[in-house]
């Protein structure tokens, strides 16, 4: 069994060059046993580039992986053999069916139980859809395809480039629950490294993320200790969020945003919440709610970046 905590995956210095372009630099990784690391950025940030790099699909300009200490391009085949992956637009058989095209990649390496391949194609929400060709699948559907291809040979490391593209929100909470169910599997808990440019996304399954802007990575750490455990914000649900204003600001010199009807919200900055209920409530206002609450992801990338959404 492996030990909790173990580097799974590494990179030192990797660093890929197009022509005039340096398309990523100096990226060094490490992704220990257990983590659902999320590798954040916005698209042309090098994300893709990254991952065929770790996988061994292109060679680096500089710099080296080792997935479970063994060296990509010189031990390839014992660095991957326990690793499970989908890049960017994965690629099948479209007049075949989607077992079909299952059946084919797992005789490739063997071992692939037609039990598993319905186990995988019903992980992924493609149960009923096994018989269809892949010609007439929804992007989504590759998608989830993709997804079961990765899963089939039950991989100590799942490397998955932007599962979420092409999903609808419902797909998308799909494949979180189906990344949280997988990361908890087996013993010894299966190690996620994922890509995507939605942090709202990324927050609800990751336990450490690095986020990378053209190239170069800006910040890399657990999500917990990058967001702090406290509640740094406050939010109030009021009925009269104009007066609230103007009283917050007269008797705390609070300035609240407005965040959607009735919802305002402020820094909290160690503040006493008990009195702030007092004041409104004793104007006459129906406060519905005030609670503190942790920065999302995205605001913590705002601050970092001056960027908004999404890093785009
Ligand atoms: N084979 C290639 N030849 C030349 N340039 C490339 C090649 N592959 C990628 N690039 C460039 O490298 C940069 C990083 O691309 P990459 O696909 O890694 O980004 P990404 O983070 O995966 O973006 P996205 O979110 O759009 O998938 C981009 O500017 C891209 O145009
Ligand atoms: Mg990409």
């Amino acid at each position: 069994m492996v030990m909790t905590g173990e580097v799974v995956l590494e990179t030192q210095g990797l660093a890929k060059r197009f022509g005039d372009l340096q398309a990523v630099q100096d990226l060094n990784l490490q992704i220990r046993q257990g983590d659902v690391y999320g590798f954040l950025g916005p698209n042309g940030a090098g994300k893709t580039t990254s991952i065929r790099m770790i996988l061994g699909l292109i060679s680096p300009s500089a710099g080296a992986t080792r997935i479970f200490g063994h060296d990509i391009r010189r031990q390839f085949r014992q660095a991957i053999r326990q690793v499970g992956a989908m890049v960017e637009g994965p690629a099948f058989y479209p007049y075949l069916t989607g077992r079909q095209n299952l059946k084919i990649y797992g005789r490739l390496s063997g071992g692939v139980s037609d039990f598993r391949i319905q186990e995988v194609l019903e992980m992924v929400g493609l149960g009923h859809w096994g018989e269809a060709k892949v010609k007439g699948y929804s992007q989504g559907m590759r998608q989830r395809l993709g997804i079961a291809q990765a899963l089939l040979h039950r991989p100590k490391l799942l490397i998955l480039d932007e599962p979420t593209n092409g999903l609808d929100p419902q797909g998308m909470r799909e494949i979180r629950g189906l990344i949280r169910r997988v990361s908890q599997q087996q013993q010894e808990g299966t190690t996620i490294f994922l890509s995507s440019h939605l942090l709202g996304e990324m927050e609800m399954v990751c336990n450490r993320i690095g986020v990378m802007h053209q190239g170069v990575t800006l910040v890399q750490g657990k999500v917990d200790e990058l967001l702090g455990h406290a509640a740094d914000m406050a939010s109030i649900h009021v009925d009269q969020t104009d007066r609230a204003k103007t009283l917050l600001k007269e008797k705390f010199g609070i300035e609240p945003q407005l965040i959607k009807p009735g919802w305002l919200e402020f820094p909290l900055q160690d503040r006493d919440l008990f009195p702030v209920n007092r004041e409104l409530v004793a104007a006459g206002l129906s406060v519905h709610s005030i609670a503190p609450r942790r920065r999302t992801l995205e605001e913590y990338f705002v601050n970092l970046t001056g960027e908004s959404k999404d890093v785009r």
